[in-house]
């Protein structure tokens, strides 16, 4: 059976970041905006946003790692790259490529709101709310999706598939809602 499964097209990719694109440049009208991305998924999302931005841009990164069961336990989340910016008094956005249980953002969320920018928001090409384990909203969302495992547009499995051009529904077979049968770890990620 194929690995991967389409569930989002390249082109409704592109169509979705003009769209969410459009709506930004209008909400930050007349501002400057520090566009954050959180590596590595979020670099490709990211990388195509902010070539359709209609407002003046700076960008930065920081890397975070969760600390698998502990993460969810616990919800700390370990920086492995800080910002190289200073935040205090700028309009940020922070671009994630998906929201699953909410611990990465939430902790990231006020991590960057406790270093005193003007603005705060949140911009994700995915949302799982069927997997939250602490409430998150994003400002922005590109997609709703069913608690599918993705990979592809930087989403990884095992750190492959980065690459892709569209969005995969990874292990088709491995995953419930769609065969009914099946199984995943209690984390919610296939073997990769
Ligand atoms: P959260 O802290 O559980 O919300 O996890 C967010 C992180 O888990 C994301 O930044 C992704 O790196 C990873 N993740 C969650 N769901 C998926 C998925 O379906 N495919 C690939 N990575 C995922
Ligand atoms: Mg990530």
């Amino acid at each position: 059976m194929e690995k991967l499964q389409e569930l989002i097209s390249e082109d409704q990719l592109k169509a979705k970041v003009r769209e969410l694109a459009e709506v930004i440049s209008k909400d930050y009208a007349g501002k400057e905006l520090l566009v954050i991305g959180v590596l590595r998924g979020a670099f490709i999302f990211m990388a195509d946003l902010v070539r359709e931005l209609k407002v003046p841009v700076t960008v930065d990164f920081i890397a975070v790692s969760s600390y698998g069961d502990t993460t969810e336990s616990s919800g700390i989340v370990r920086i492995l790259k800080d910002l190289d910016e200073n935040i205090e008094g700028r309009h940020v956005l922070l671009v994630e490529d998906i929201v699953d249980t909410g611990l990465t953002l939430k902790y990231l969320y006020e991590y960057l709101q406790a270093r005193d920018p003007a603005s705060l928001r949140v911009c994700t090409l995915l949302d799982k709310p069927e997997r939250r384990k602490v409430e998150f909203q994003p400002d922005y969302n590109g997609f709703t999706i069913p608690d599918y495992f993705v990979v592809g547009y930087g989403l990884d499995c095992g750190q492959r598939y980065r690459n892709l051009k569209g969005i995969y529904v990874f292990h088709p077979e491995a995953q419930p809602e769609i065969t009914g049968t099946g199984s995943r770890s209690k984390e919610g990620v296939p073997e990769c």
